[in-house]
């Protein structure tokens, strides 16, 4: 289930008797490659101890919500962030209800509300419970908002009755997860994305470089193959692992970065500039390292440098170009800069992150951006890399399709 892999799963637990299968279930979402963060409910840890989940986590695991030392290590808002998905499981009538409500009473209710990812629910009580008219008005509205619900099954219950409101079996629950990650909206589609920095030589030791991991440019590829699409990434020297399925095709310069994208281009539906691209190379490389004594003074090495070809340009003007998207890294004037480019670079969509500050873009593992098109733009809360490129990619999907129809 590749889908799980590198996902950040924050799993709720609420106050049923089914609570106790939360161990095994967190060891199932491991098993899968996920990292996994518990928050209980204070009913929640009258069936199981929180010491378990810790150990089985391998994080601490969360059930106060006016707690000055947990909020301060990670506030509900900071545990919102985190999440790629927010599972709740078991979840029982009273807490659908307060969701159903909107309440943010304790500290799970509180993080749903303020969770932009997306939210599943795996119900388990009484089947008189599950059955009554308010539990269903609640799933209703829940479904309606967009929450995913994995069961309840049928079966013996363990208070003795039989009928639906067994909490699903915890291989179905994982497989419904993944499914969530799955959209299929790019089924079909060739993405190539362009990630990490790209290295100018100077001579064979040294080279100009920039802060890229490539963490977003591989969150993208994953996103793009979770929507069911064939991805090809073009990626600069990075340190992270390529999703599986993706095709990797490694590159230090610029150069190569730009020469592979262009036997790509025919074969693309959608492209995405990711990669921090250094605008200028050293105008010469030798074949032997520089000594110092050789470049002009001792105190100061002035360094001539050649504009390297721009690779998003180069395919947003091309003849048939595929759906064109480009990053803009800019430390101030995010948005005016970014809308700059969008028009000079000829692009459908751009994607702008401010970059300069360790919390979000170069190198974190967060980032916040604004999605500009044409005639509109959507900003985004800081989340995860990942939980970014879904978004990306659900707006790409959006916006090709509004193409074919409009
Ligand atoms: O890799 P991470 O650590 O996760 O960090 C992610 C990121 C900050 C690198 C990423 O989110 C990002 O902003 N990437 C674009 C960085 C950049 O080079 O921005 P730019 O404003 O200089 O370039 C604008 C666009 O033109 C980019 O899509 C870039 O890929 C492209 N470009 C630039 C120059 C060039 N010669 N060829 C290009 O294709």
């Amino acid at each position: 289930m590749q889908t799980l892999i590198n996902k950040r799963i924050l799993l709720g637990v609420t106050g049923g008797i089914a609570a106790y299968k939360s161990a095994e279930l967190v060891r199932l979402l491991q098993e899968q490659g996920s990292e996994v963060r518990v928050v209980m409910t204070k009913a929640a840890t009258e069936f199981i101890t929180p010491l378990t989940l810790q150990a089985l986590s391998q994080n601490p695991v969360y059930t106060e919500l006016l707690d000055t030392e947990s909020e301060s290590a990670m506030s509900h808002i900071t545990l919102a962030r985190w999440a790629d998905l927010v599972l709740i499981s078991p979840a029982t009538s009273n807490f659908i209800a307060q969701l159903a409500g909107g309440h943010a009473n304790d500290l799970l209710t509180t993080i749903c509300l303020a969770a932009q990812c997306p939210l599943a629910i795996a119900p388990a009580m009484n089947q008189a419970m599950w059955g009554n008219s308010s539990t269903k008005d609640n799933c209703k509205t829940l479904l309606e908002r967009g929450l995913h619900f994995f069961g309840p099954a049928d079966g013996l219950q363990a208070c003795g009755e039989e009928g639906s409101g067994r909490l699903l079996d915890l291989e179905s629950i994982v497989n419904g997860i993944s499914s969530v990650f799955e959209t299929g909206a790019l089924t079909g589609k060739h993405v190539v994305i362009t990630a990490g920095p790209t290295r100018e030589a100077i001579d064979p030791v040294r080279f100009i470089s920039n802060h890229s991991s490539g963490k977003q440019g591989y969150a993208l590829a994953e996103a793009a193959l979770e929507a069911g699409a064939r991805v090809t990434l073009v990626s600069g020297p990075t340190n992270i692992e390529a999703p599986r399925q993706a095709q990797v095709i490694q590159v230090d310069s610029a150069e190569e970065m730009y020469v592979e994208v262009q036997k790509l281009i025919l074969d693309t539906d959608i492209f995405i500039g990711v990669a921090a691209v250094a605008d200028y190379r050293p105008k010469t490389v030798p074949e032997r390292k520089i000594k110092k004594s050789e470049v002009a003074s001792n105190a100061t090495w002035l360094l001539e440098l050649v504009r390297n070809r721009d690779i998003l340009q180069s395919v947003s003007n091309s003849p048939n170009r595929p759906f064109t998207v480009g990053f803009a890294a800019e430390t101030d004037n995010v948005i005016g800069n970014a809308r700059d480019k969008l028009t000079h670079k000829n692009l459908d969509m751009i994607i702008a992150n401010k970059v300069g500050d360790t919390t979000v873009g170069f190198n974190s593992d967060n980032n916040r951006t604004t999605v500009l098109w044409k005639d509109d733009q959507q900003e985004l809360p800081i989340m995860s890399k990942a939980a970014v490129s879904s978004k990306i990619i659900a707006l790409i999907a959006e916006a090709i399709l509004k193409d074919k129809d409009g």
